[in-house]
């Protein structure tokens, strides 16, 4: 039986959810972190899921409008102010992935201290992707590799990826009707079981993730094998 240990979540539609009810692009993202909340607590009682890792924002998204930007920056930094409780109170250690030295002090200082405060939990790790984009992560593996003279293998390559401590995805998940992977866990999904939902993210509901987790269970993983 399969089992849903990494869940991998592009979240998106926030804007057009907004859109759809005359309201500001913004106002979807906020909905959209109550979303978020509600499914690391779900994720933290399920008994299979171990990682939830979610991208929040990609290499791609400083091309918005600065508003947009700006209101995005504020809102990660509240919510994570906001939400420690739900952290300790949950078990959920958080962590992210993504080259952080673009963000401003505050917001890098109020990741570190979530990071520190929650570092020993277990229950659940949630990880955000934080201008995230595979591709960058993979060339900063490769990076790496050659730096310490190592000869460039999928060995070498793949243990030197930020995400590899998180390890494979189970199910990649994209809300909001698109059907691509947008440079997301591209190496670490290499093996997922990709699922593409109509449902705009701020309306995405933790009875969908459960259907979503029994469709994952009937399908047949060969992992290259027959
Ligand atoms: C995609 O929707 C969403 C994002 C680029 C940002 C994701 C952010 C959140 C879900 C909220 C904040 C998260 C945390 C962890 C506090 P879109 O704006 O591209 O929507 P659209 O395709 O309808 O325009």
């Amino acid at each position: 039986m399969n089992t849903a240990r990494h869940i991998a979540i592009i979240m998106d539609g926030n804007g057009r959810w907004a859109k759809q009810r005359g309201m500001k692009r913004i106002k979807g993202h906020e909905r959209g972190a109550e979303v978020v909340r509600n499914l690391t607590v779900f994720a933290a009682d399920h008994p299979e899921i171990e990682v939830l890792t979610l991208y929040a924002f990609s290499t791609e998204n400083w091309k918005r409008p600065g508003m947009e930007v700006d209101f995005l920056m504020r809102l990660l930094k509240n919510y994570l102010e906001k939400e420690t409780e739900t952290y300790l109170r949950n078990g959920v250690r958080f962590e992210t992935i993504g080259d952080l030295s673009r963000f401003s002090p505050a917001l890098q200082k109020q990741i570190e201290k979530t990071k520190e405060i929650t570092k020993d939990f277990t229950r659940l790790t949630q990880v955000l992707a934080l201008n995230y984009g595979s591709m960058d992560e993979i060339a900063r593996s490769a990076a790496r590799v050659c730096e310490q003279n190592l000869p460039i293998t999928a060995e070498t390559l793949g243990a030197e990826l930020e995400s590899a401590r998180f390890g494979p995805v189970d199910i990649l998940l994209r809300t909001g009707g698109e059907q691509r992977l947008s440079n997301f866990l591209l190496w670490q999904s290499a093996y997922a079981e990709l699922f593409f939902s109509p449902t705009l993210w701020p309306d995405f509901t933790t009875e969908e993730l459960e259907e979503i987790i029994a469709q994952f269970k009937t399908r047949h993983r060969r992992f290259g094998g027959i």
